[in-house]
């Protein structure tokens, strides 16, 4: 019998999304042909970010604008059964170099008809992301089904002060030898070998009706409930400021600088002063919504594509 096939397409910086794309292919070897490939942006976003490459970021990931990418070497004339995308977030959006690739001919002509599966690698925000990949997806008239979200665990404040010192200086340790490890515990990137079964089940089987279920069941999607109305009212806002800041130029404009500076001090303000207050909030209103809260987390778990859901 011959092999199934099976495309991997990724964006990792430092490589953590990587590592659980791999972890999770473990499952496969020898028994799944795999054709892996990574995307390069051209030039490359700096890793370690300066401050000011970073926040520049913002309103091209927020509006998923498509930037240079290196082609990706990918033999169009083989049939995929199917095509697993990684990726981290970038301001509650997907990162430039992705968007650049699904709103490419090349992604157009690959994801046509072709299962996918999603695997996202964040600090705790992507469910507004993935609402964008869905989008992008169903665009190319693919079909999604599966996806594995993971986060990092701790508390939403300190993970903050650890990404923002992972992505400024390079190193994924500890900062100051007080806070914990930054990003995804290894613990949790190890554990995602265990996502790998059912994908190739499903891959054998050519049925991925199940998949979506048996990835839920392990574990494979991780909500924080009191984030996703943050998170939501967050991306309608982020919005907002990305039409503003690209009034005064495209990437890396110095005309824009004073406008993302503005939206720095403005993130900084949320995340660490209004944020707790609507955590809180959250907590002592719970029980007034928990029907809402419980319809969203359903939704946010699933695969579909409600593009009104806010
Ligand atoms: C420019 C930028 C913006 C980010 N914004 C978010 C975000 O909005 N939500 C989130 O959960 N993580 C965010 N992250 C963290 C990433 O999701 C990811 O955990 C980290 O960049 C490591 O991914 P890697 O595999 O590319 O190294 C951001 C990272 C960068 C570099």
């Amino acid at each position: 019998m011959q092999m199934k096939k099976l495309l991997v397409i990724s964006y990792s910086q430092s490589g953590q999304l990587d590592q659980i794309v791999s972890n999770i292919l473990v499952a496969m070897e020898g028994k799944v042909e795999v054709y892996r490939h990574k995307i390069k942006p051209i030039p490359d976003f700096p890793f370690p970010w300066t401050d000011m490459s970073f926040w520049d970021a913002m309103p091209e990931s927020v509006q998923c604008t498509p930037a240079q990418i290196e082609a990706l070497d990918i033999d169009t004339s083989i049939h995929y059964d199917l095509i697993i995308i990684g990726y981290p977030i970038w301001f509650l959006s997907p990162p430039i170099p992705l968007s650049t690739f699904l709103k490419s001919d090349q992604a157009k002509k690959l994801l046509k008809g072709k299962p996918i599966v999603s695997v996202i690698g964040s600090r705790n925000m992507w469910i507004n992301a993935q609402e964008d990949i869905k989008e992008m997806i169903d665009a190319n008239k693919g079909r999604l089904v599966g996806n594995i979200a993971l986060r990092d665990k701790n508390q939403n404040l300190i993970s903050v002060v650890t990404i923002i010192y992972w992505m400024m200086r390079g190193k994924k340790d500890s900062y100051l030898g007080i806070f914990p490890k930054p990003g995804i515990s290894d613990k949790d990137i190890i554990g995602a070998e265990r996502f790998g079964q059912p994908i190739l089940q499903a891959i054998q089987n050519n049925d991925f009706s199940s998949l979506q279920n048996d990835l839920v069941s392990l574990d494979a999607v991780d909500i924080v409930p009191s984030i996703i109305s943050l998170e939501n009212k967050g991306k309608h806002i982020f919005r907002i400021w990305a039409r503003f800041i690209k009034k005064k130029g495209g990437p890396g404009a110095k005309a824009r600088q004073r406008r993302l500076k503005l939206f720095k001090w403005y993130l900084l303000f949320v995340i660490f002063i209004v944020s707790p207050i609507a955590t809180l909030v959250f907590y002592l209103t719970y029980p007034l919504f928990m029907g809402r809260i419980k319809r969203k987390l359903k939704y946010y778990r699933g695969l579909e594509l409600k593009t009104k859901e806010s």
